[in-house]
């Protein structure tokens, strides 16, 4: 097989594990891509390519990481091994630096326009939400560098389309893009950025990593080789060469503009946000590029989002207190505020104690589930299975009241402050003795069909 580098490598390991499929029909951008789109990742279908996404004549790319399955195709590793192996990019003493390479290798710069030929408008951005307030770009990589130290930096930002040459750019006070920002803002200076669209998913998946290095590091700690990048054609930003397009630009300081409503990561609508605006100075594309999109509040954004940066942190502090642990996960379901612990306990109270831990490992973690090893923490019936079986509610849960959380947890103050939960639902044959629970193991019913 060969290896992955770019985002086009990648649809080729997507269609040979039969995740990707050709939508050839035409398909509107306002609300019918993302419909659709949504629609295969939610029946396991995986990706889609539009062939025809409204009036473009490029094609659009959607649910790149949207099942595990896909985590596991782009990360080159076995399901069982996904964990494991975002622990390992993780680790900064395995990061490795981006590799800058001369301009004429960098794809994306056979196209460059810039001053009147710019236009947004011409790009298919789609509409996804019903009541999303228009066009956002959403499968973006914000390429940024720390004015200070001289560091790239990989961010994810909602952006709408404002105009031809104008984007409201969503940023979150605590983010390092908005540390960089302010720094430039105090001097009265713009922040140059660049937005890398159509990219190999290491880059996509170290873009929702924190990190206070590049997080190019760990795209290339997962690639096993230092990302390829090249200066920007009018900022001065070292940028993924293997992109299909570039947005270049700069957020000219104490300018801001309403964005939004947006579909949100935890299954609502985000509120207007009064945000900085992002002047383009350049867009620059490959011949015949593919633009890609991530429908937002859906599975790839807590994928990349919630599930895939946390769970390493997650597995260390559960590991911590208990040798025991077979298994975790973070189901996008539960949009990072759930964790699923499996366990092989060797004393009852042991489920409790690993409950404790899991919900201290992140601080968006509120109800965390520990069933046993029989029970597919995959598999969201078999979970709720062991909640109907094996949880007697008055003696297996503990709550904390008044923990600190997401503040845009609905059930949250606006400081994040709500009740965290922890279910034991393993077995307890101590209470009664049920013996084994009935098994139809799986078979290849393309043999019989
Ligand atoms: C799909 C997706 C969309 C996101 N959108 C935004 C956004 O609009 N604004 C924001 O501040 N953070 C957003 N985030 C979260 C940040 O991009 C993410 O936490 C990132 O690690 C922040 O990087 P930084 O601190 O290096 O800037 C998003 C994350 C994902 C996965």
């Amino acid at each position: 097989m060969s290896p992955i580098h770019d985002l086009r490598s990648y649809l080729t390991r997507l269609e040979q594990a039969g995740k990707l499929h050709r939508i050839t029909q035409p398909v509107a951008l306002k609300h019918e891509l993302a419909n659709v789109a949504a629609t295969l990742a939610r029946q396991g279908y995986g990706a889609a390519l539009f062939e025809r996404a409204g009036e473009a004549v490029w094609p659009v790319f959607a649910g790149a990481v949207v099942d595990p399955e896909m985590a596991a195709l782009a990360l080159n590793c076995n399901l069982n091994e996904v964990t494991a192996t975002m622990g390992r990019a993780l680790d900064p003493a395995n990061g490795l630096d981006p590799a800058p390479v001369a301009t004429d290798e960098a794809a994306w710069r056979a196209n460059i326009l810039t001053g009147d030929d710019i236009d947004l408008r011409a790009l298919p951005i789609p509409t996804h939400g019903q009541h999303d307030g228009g066009p956002f770009i959403t499968g973006g990589v914000t390429v940024s560098r720390d004015p200070i130290s001289g560091r790239g930096n990989l961010s994810y930002n909602r952006m709408q389309v404002l105009g031809p040459r104008t984007l409201g750019f969503n940023v979150n006070e605590w983010r390092d893009t908005m540390q960089f920002y302010q720094h430039q803002q105090a001097q009265d200076k713009p922040l140059e950025i660049a937005i890398a669209i159509g990219l190999d998913p290491a880059i996509m998946i170290a873009a929702g990593c924190r990190s206070d290095e590049d997080e190019l590091r760990i795209a290339g700690a997962i690639r096993g080789r230092g990302v390829p990048v090249c200066q920007g054609a009018t900022v001065e930003v070292m940028i993924p060469a293997q992109a299909e397009i570039v947005i270049e630009g700069r957020l000219p300081p104490h300018k801001r503009h309403a964005e939004g409503p947006l579909a949100e990561f935890h299954g609502y609508y985000g509120e207007l946000w009064q945000s900085p605006v992002f002047e383009v100075t350049a867009i620059c594309h490959r011949d015949q590029p593919i633009y890609q999109t991530i429908v937002p509040g859906a599975e790839e954004h807590i994928y990349l989002g919630n599930v895939l940066p946390r769970e390493p942190l997650l597995l260390r502090f559960v590991r911590h207190v208990s040798h025991n642990v077979t298994g975790l996960h973070i189901p996008p379901y539960g949009n990072g505020f759930s964790a699923l612990v499996q366990i092989e306990k060797s004393n009852p109270g042991e489920p409790k104690n690993v409950a404790l831990a899991a919900m201290t490992a992140h601080v968006n973690i509120k109800k965390v589930i520990v069933v046993g090893p029989d029970v597919n923490i995959y598999d969201p019936a078999d979970v709720l299975w062991a909640l109907t079986n094996r949880v007697d509610w008055s003696r297996d849960i503990f709550t904390v009241p008044g923990a600190q959380g997401h503040e845009m947890d609905p059930t949250a103050d606006a400081r994040g402050v709500h009740t965290k939960i922890g279910i034991d639902a393993t077995y307890k044959p101590e209470r009664r003795d049920y013996g084994e629970r009935i098994r139809y193991p799986d078979v290849d019913v393309s043999a019989y069909l």
